[in-house]
């Protein structure tokens, strides 16, 4: 069971003079009045009773009081708890009688919950991350936001390379029907290069033949010089007509052949492979951006993956509300960010979270609450009395939703039930 205020009894602190208060167990109490008549200075008191020295006011005693500040506060778990005397001494004593301390206290009061303004000026990163201690999940969260981050920042990376790389691709030349990898002309070469072997011997043959021809002539010319060693020499003669004879029929079918067409062949090939090799660039270009694309895909399926960890992380966790969740380190209430929601989403999300903090503290404080319309005032009312919370509330105002009213530092209880409240100074 929670703990809850069953009544106060507040003298000579900051602004009051007196008040005492016995607020509703189950949902909202609002302390009425006009501006500084000491609404705020009944919630300082509880939290400086309950709370320890850390909420003590910077100047607790009400100037120009006669008596020391004296408070008193009764739970409904039996304890008493008392400051008073000249040191304003704090005094706690249980249900059995025992005296115990802060420590006593301690063990159900919720700090938060005695200034819940601290939580609910907190940044958004601290509530959200208050949000994810208390339901245990908060590392393992961060890890997996980390994790999609980075992924999502790879992806897009990887997509814009693989954009680039498919319209680089798609803008090299394309020559369709030819063959995959580049053509040699080295058997061309070398039937070339036989051919012009062949030709040199065919040429020295023909040179063979215009020496025989010139010595033909040597030998007439010494023939007709030498008439006298005719006969010596018309051997000689004869040997020479023989071979030039031989000579002749050797070479009469023989013609130098043409390298032009292998030429013309060799300069073929290169203007082909040039060709090819425009192809096998242009293939290598679409493989990479097909590979970029790949791992784009995959990329997106982890972080699906991540997401998906993500949901069921939080799904699985105990959240203090329904429709509460945390994403990108921010506090979600039905879809609505902290900014987004309404005065009386952020008090219901707040007044969650702390209440979930120490389970054991059964009550808030609530300072200011003018922002809310009575209408919603009345629906944040019901929803505590549903989660069987206590709140204690201020509010500048004197109308019907106040349970009492604080007039220069006393506390004001209804003079008659009628429609239209009329109040007069009174104890509850
Ligand atoms: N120790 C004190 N003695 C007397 N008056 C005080 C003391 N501390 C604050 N006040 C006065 O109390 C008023 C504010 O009280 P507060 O409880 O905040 O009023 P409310 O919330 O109703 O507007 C201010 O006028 C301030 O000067
Ligand atoms: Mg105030």
């Amino acid at each position: 069971m929670s703990v809850k205020i069953n009544t106060l009894e507040i003298e000579n602190v900051k602004r009051i003079k007196a008040v005492q208060l016995a607020p509703t167990k189950n949902g909202l109490t609002v302390i009425g009045g006009g501006n500084a008549q000491g609404k705020t200075s009944v919630l300082d008191a509880i939290a400086w009773a309950l709370g320890g020295d850390s909420f003590r006011p910077s100047a607790p005693a009400r100037e120009g009081a006669v008596g020391d500040p004296k408070l008193r506060v009764t739970l409904d778990n039996g304890i008493v708890v008392e400051r008073s005397g000249k040191n304003s001494s704090l005094k706690v004593i249980d249900s059995t009688g025992n005296k115990g301390g802060q420590q006593l206290l301690n063990s159900f009061i919720e700090k938060l919950a005695l200034d819940l303004p601290r939580f609910l000026n907190a940044s958004n990163r601290e509530k959200a991350d208050t949000l994810l201690r208390i339901i245990g999940v908060g590392e393992k969260l961060y890890q997996l936001e980390q994790e999609e981050e980075l992924q999502y920042n790879r992806r897009t990376e990887i997509g814009r390379i693989a954009d680039q790389k498919a319209k680089f691709a798609a803008e090299l030349p394309n020559f369709p029907g030819l063959p995959a990898e580049p053509v040699s002309p080295s058997e061309l070469i070398a039937q070339q290069q036989e051919i012009l072997v062949r030709n040199g011997e065919i040429r020295r043959k023909i040179e063979q033949k215009e020496h025989y021809a010139h010595q033909l002539e040597l030998a007439k010319a010494e023939y007709e010089r030498a008439q006298r060693e005719a006969e010596r020499l018309s051997q000689l003669l004869a040997a020479a007509e023989n071979n030039y004879k031989l000579a002749c029929i050797d070479t009469e079918d023989l013609r130098e052949e043409s390298t032009a067409e292998l030429e013309k062949n060799i300069a073929e090939i290169d203007e082909l492979n040039t060709k090819i090799r425009a192809n096998i660039n242009r293939d290598y270009a679409q493989n990479e951006a097909e590979e970029f694309r790949k791992e784009y895909d995959t990329l997106t399926a982890d972080i699906e993956r991540i997401r998906g960890e993500k949901k069921a992380l939080l799904d699985g966790a105990e959240l203090p509300l329904p429709g509460l969740s945390v994403e990108k380190g921010e506090l979600i209430y039905n879809g609505q960010k902290w900014d987004c929601m309404s005065g009386a989403e952020q008090l219901i999300v707040a007044t969650s979270i702390v209440r979930k903090l120490n389970p054991e503290c059964g009550f808030v404080l609530l300072d200011k609450l003018e922002q809310l319309d009575t209408d919603t005032l009345t629906a944040f009312g019901k929803w505590l009395e549903a989660e069987g919370l206590q709140a204690i509330a201020t509010r500048v105002s004197k109308g019907d939703e106040c349970s009492i009213i604080i007039e220069d530092g006393m506390s004001m209880i209804p003079e008659v039930k009628t429609e239209q409240k009329t109040w007069k100074a009174g104890a509850f």
